[in-house]
């Protein structure tokens, strides 16, 4: 199997727990979401594959940021990595997220904001069309605060709208800005989502797995 590895703190442990099934005989190569990620699978000892190799990735293991109850809508990007995480999720045939309870909500937009990843040249003009949607857009720190810079070469404005009703239609206009690479709604690609909570594991289906054999 062609595996892609996610980015964050909780995907770490899906790496770690992946790592030892890696020893234990289990045959796979991984496509990691991040440098990051990319170093710690391979002191682990996962084998690294890239798309060079492998256009379709069996299935995908990553965090979020936020899950849409009912929908499994998600945001991502709060640790930097939106834009691989997404390039590779929209390569797999399944993308299993993994959270705890407390990023279970009701309406995207509630607990945190939309991380937009944006090319460097012309950012201010880029964040005016973002504000122009309703949104207060601040460019994303590093711990030494310089702008944050991606895996890409590129920077991240936080954008928050609120509690978003519609949004799908909100990836489709953030999309449609120039200067905008991508942005951290996925719509419409997360099943299932396992989530941990103090009463143990529980599994969340997408409302698209419906009638589908053998999920
Ligand atoms: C990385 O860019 C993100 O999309 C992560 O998947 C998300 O921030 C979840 O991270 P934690 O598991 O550390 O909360």
């Amino acid at each position: 199997m062609v595996v892609g590895l996610g980015t964050g703190s909780t995907a770490a442990f899906a790496i770690e727990a992946l790592a030892l099934r890696h020893r234990q005989g289990l045959r796979f190569v991984g496509i990691p979401t991040s440098q990051r990620t990319a170093a710690q699978a391979a002191a682990a000892g996962i084998p690294l594959t890239s798309f060079a190799e492998h256009r379709q990735i069996d299935l995908t293991i990553d965090g979020a940021d936020e899950v849409e109850r009912g929908t499994l809508n998600l945001i991502k990007g709060l640790g930097g990595a939106l834009l691989r995480e997404k390039i590779v999720a929209a390569a797999s045939r399944r993308l299993a997220i993994i959270v705890d309870g407390a990023k279970l909500v009701d309406r995207l937009g509630t607990r945190v904001p939309v991380p937009v990843e944006v090319v460097v040249f012309g950012l201010e003009a880029t964040r005016a069309a973002l504000e122009a949607l309703g949104a207060s857009a601040p460019l994303r720190l590093s711990p030494a605060h310089d702008p944050f810079v991606t895996d890409s070469g590129n920077h991240i404005l936080d954008c928050s709208f609120g509690p978003i009703a519609d949004p799908a239609r909100l990836e489709e206009r953030i999309g449609r800005i120039v200067g905008v690479v991508e942005s951290g709604l996925f719509i419409s690609r997360a099943d299932p989502v396992f989530v941990a909570d103090a009463a143990g594991v529980h599994r969340l289906d997408s409302p698209r797995a419906h009638g589908r054999i053998g999920t």
